[in-house]
């Protein structure tokens, strides 16, 4: 089917839901690719492939290597990869500068970043120069420290009103869609009626008009802590246990490698010949 462009994103406000997964390398960027229309190389990296308390340490070095990697696995879905803390947030020239390094470098279709009307000039600086926008609300994890945790955002007016405001300033500055990430349910809804650009839910509402979750959550291929908003769909870590399991009984038993499997033998049809 034909590549997800970033206008096909914004203009699926009010049609299909969007489907979208995180991906960090090529063979889960393939595996997932025709299911979904867009394919995030989220910051989460940190956490599920680096065993990071956070996702705070991670580097532009780190999304560029694996950001890289996904669109090489890519065909269909829009491959968007998250600037990292620290890469963005000082200027929109320091931002322009992050974005041009990960477009370039990775062939992505947009970069993802955190914050609402705080990040609204960045976003606007950004997308007047040719950089297409994910913007990201709610609950941030990149603000961990200022904030304390990762609790669900909105429950009292006065905050729910400023993630309001968030999604319109976002919106207004130019962003293709927005993650919605981890409020309560009323206001993600609200915040889908109010804009005009696609909001896609995380831990946030299934009025959104997409949603989004991290694969190794989805598929149970984490180890930790799964949020209440996941539903698990596999349990890859278990097929990886049993697997483990199955080799170490093969290798202790020299059941393992079979002739098949061996160089410098004769198969027996060669032999017979
Ligand atoms: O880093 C990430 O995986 C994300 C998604 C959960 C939205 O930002
Ligand atoms: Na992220």
């Amino acid at each position: 089917s034909k590549p997800v462009t970033v206008s096909s994103i914004r203009n699926a406000k009010g049609r299909e839901p969007l489907v979208c997964l995180t991906a960090y390398t090529t063979p889960v960027a393939q595996a997932l690719d025709e299911a979904c229309d867009l394919l995030l190389v989220g910051d989460s990296l940190g956490m599920v492939v680096y065993g990071l308390d956070s996702t705070i340490p991670v580097t532009l070095d780190m999304m560029s290597a694996h950001g890289a990697a996904v669109v090489r696995g890519a065909r269909h879905a829009l491959v968007v990869v998250d600037l990292p803390f620290g890469s963005y947030q000082e200027s929109p020239g320091q931002a322009f500068q992050s974005a041009a390094r990960i477009l370039a470098e990775t062939g992505c279709g947009a970069v993802k970043l955190e914050g609402g009307a705080v990040m609204a000039e960045t976003i606007n600086f950004l997308t007047q120069r040719g950089v297409p926008v994910l913007s990201h609300i709610g609950l941030q994890p990149q603000s961990v420290n200022a904030l304390g945790g990762y609790a669900a955002r909105g429950k009292q007016a006065a905050e729910a009103e400023a993630i309001v405001a968030d999604a319109r300033a976002v919106a207004d500055a130019g962003a293709f869609a927005i993650v919605v990430e981890g409020v309560v349910a009323p206001l993600a809804a609200r915040i889908t009626e109010t804009v005009r650009v696609p909001t896609i839910g995380i831990g946030a509402s299934a009025e959104c008009d997409g949603q989004i979750l991290v694969t190794e959550d989805m598929m149970g291929a984490t180890f930790g802590h799964v949020p209440k908003f996941v539903r698990k769909y596999a349990d890859v870590g278990n097929v990886m246990r049993e697997a483990a399991k199955a080799y170490a009984e093969d290798v202790r038993a020299r059941r393992f490698p079979a002739e098949e499997h061996l160089y410098g033998v004769p198969s027996p049809k060669v032999a017979a010949v």
